[in-house]
């Protein structure tokens, strides 16, 4: 009953064009929500403003290739080598990051040339506009001792590492194989993607493919979006995909009252996701372990 209740509610939301739950700034183009596939394409001329230079050793495949990041995402990227240096003495390669338009589009006839099919093509490769290397905020990554974009990364020690500790820098394994269906791409262990540690740390316990967490969370306040954490987060979204959606409504209810009754909102239901031991503080300087 209170599904459907949820359910009228957001639809009437939308016709209404009624902005409460509606999201905006996280899922702009500049956003670091920003979901894009083959469905969600960004225009032709989109191209970051804060490209950086992550400082971290490559392995790049061509001349054209560069390893730009969005700047929040190239920080995390250097604190996860480094991480993965200091905690494991492992060596971290990046391979691809930042991508124009036109470059993807290279890469994409590339394929399709490689493979002899658009639609062989199309689980590999993302076509121009698709492809989330656009926004800066992807990379793909390889080590030392395994230098191939294939499978095999994902059994080394130093991809299931990273697929454990991502989150902790706010990346995820964006293709598994289990989600093929839903993401239209084989597995690639070494594409990683960034979106703050809030909600790398939500997606990776909640187990679900980008484009379903996504989908949801667009329909929640931006506050929560930003200032929410990682249990908040995981709760909502839980309840959202896998419960009755009562505190869904309940968030979103919240929205639109001052920035003072807001956090009050979240420290009272992030109480609620805690578990014992962890602090609100900790929760929100994202210290999630
Ligand atoms: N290989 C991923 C899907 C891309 O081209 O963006
Ligand atoms: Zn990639």
């Amino acid at each position: 009953m209170k599904k459907a209740i949820l359910a009228i509610y957001l639809c009437v939301a939308f016709m209404l064009g009624f902005s409460v739950c509606a999201n905006a700034a996280s899922f702009d183009d500049d956003g670091m929500l920003r979901l894009v596939n083959r469905d969600e394409k960004i225009t032709k001329k989109y191209e970051p403003g804060d490209l950086v230079k992550p400082d971290v050793p490559t392995n790049k495949k061509s001349q054209q290739e560069s390893i730009y990041m969005r700047e929040e995402a190239a920080r995390a990227l250097e604190k996860m080598f480094q991480a993965a240096k200091d905690e494991q003495g492992y060596t971290l390669l990046a391979v691809s990051g930042y991508r124009t338009y036109g470059l993807q589009q290279v890469m994409f006839n590339n394929k399709v040339e490689a493979v002899g099919s658009k639609e062989k093509a199309w689980r590999k490769v993302a076509p121009a506009g698709a492809s989330e290397h656009q926004l800066g905020l992807a990379m793909d990554i390889v080590c030392d001792s395994f230098r191939l974009l294939n499978s095999g990364f994902g059994e080394t020690a130093e991809g299931q590492w990273l697929y454990a500790n991502c989150h902790r820098f706010g990346f995820i394994v964006r293709y598994l194989a289990e989600w093929d269906d839903i993401t239209g791409y084989a597995a690639e262990p070494w594409h990683f993607r960034y979106l703050g540690v809030q909600h790398a740390s939500a997606v990776q316990w909640l187990h679900v493919p980008y484009e379903t967490y996504a989908h949801q969370a667009m329909l929640l306040p931006e506050y929560v979006l930003v200032k929410g954490n990682a249990y908040l987060l995981y709760g909502i979204m839980d309840n959202a995909l896998n419960g009755d959606g009562c505190l869904f409504e309940e968030i979103c209810d919240a929205a639109g009252t001052t920035e003072e009754e807001q956090n009050a909102t979240i420290e009272e239901m992030t109480a609620y996701f805690l578990p014992e031991g962890v602090t609100l503080q900790d929760a929100l300087d994202g210290k999630v372990h």
